[in-house]
């Protein structure tokens, strides 16, 4: 079976909400690589300070904390509920993480083991759709950003009627796809000063497929 038969029978794609075994390594590996174009369009609408502590959240497998190391030096955090993920993003970050610059730990954006007033920035690339309650969810990342914080989302799909797949891949991974208006109603209500989205007609990083991608910036 090729990757893309195994995309497209959901074998493969079921890992994208909390990869786990052989297929969610493997899964991991195609997102740490596909993901990189969302990562960096998205994040050229981002200013990330070199005293900025970032947490990324649903951190996968690890290449945005990577990355963010690269750009602040301050301590970045990175969280998922999958011990896999974990597993991998500090197999990525050892070397960060033994000099006390980095920390992975495994838990959910539900619950989040930090103190209030954390962090300056708190990223979210391609998981939010996986959140289970997603009010609360953005009231516990508004808990733990510091004033003037931001909070920043990327996805590469947002809702589509005229895309055919949508349907069976929102049933397959009991996802939730969020518009832009959506977002900012979402995200002024649980308490964020200030919403600003930016989209971008662009390709599905998996298929090739035509996708809307979106970056959400939403400041305490
Ligand atoms: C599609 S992957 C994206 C991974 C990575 N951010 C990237 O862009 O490649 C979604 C990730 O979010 C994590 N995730 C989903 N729901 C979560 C939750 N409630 N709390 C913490 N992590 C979650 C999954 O385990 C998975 O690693």
């Amino acid at each position: 079976m090729s990757d893309d038969d195994k995309y497209l029978n959901g074998e493969l794609l079921i890992n994208a909400r909390k990869p786990e075994g052989e297929l969610g390594s493997e899964l991991i590996d195609m997102m740490n690589e596909n993901h990189e174009g969302l990562a960096q369009w998205s994040l050229s609408h981002l200013n990330i300070s070199k005293n900025d502590v970032v947490l990324d959240v649903g951190c996968g497998g690890g290449v945005n904390i990577e990355r963010f190391l690269k750009m602040t030096e301050a301590k970045v955090f990175g969280i998922d509920y999958s011990k896999l993920a974990v597993e991998r993003s500090v197999e990525l970050n050892r070397k960060a993480i033994d000099e006390g610059k980095c920390e992975i730990i495994q838990g959910s954006v539900s619950n989040l083991p930090f103190e209030d007033d954390s962090f300056n920035i708190v990223t979210a690339f391609e998981t939010v759709y996986f959140w289970p309650e997603f009010e609360n969810d953005l009231k516990e990342i508004l808990r733990v950003l510091k004033d003037g914080g931001i909070f920043f989302i990327a996805n590469e799909t947002v809702p589509n009627e005229n895309d055919s797949r949508q349907k069976d891949l929102i049933e397959l991974l009991d996802m939730n796809l969020y518009s832009e208006d959506e977002f900012k109603r979402y995200l002024l209500e649980a308490g964020f000063l200030h919403v600003t989205c930016f989209t971008k007609d662009s390709k599905d990083s998996f298929t090739g497929d035509d996708a809307d991608w979106i970056c959400v910036i939403a400041k305490k």
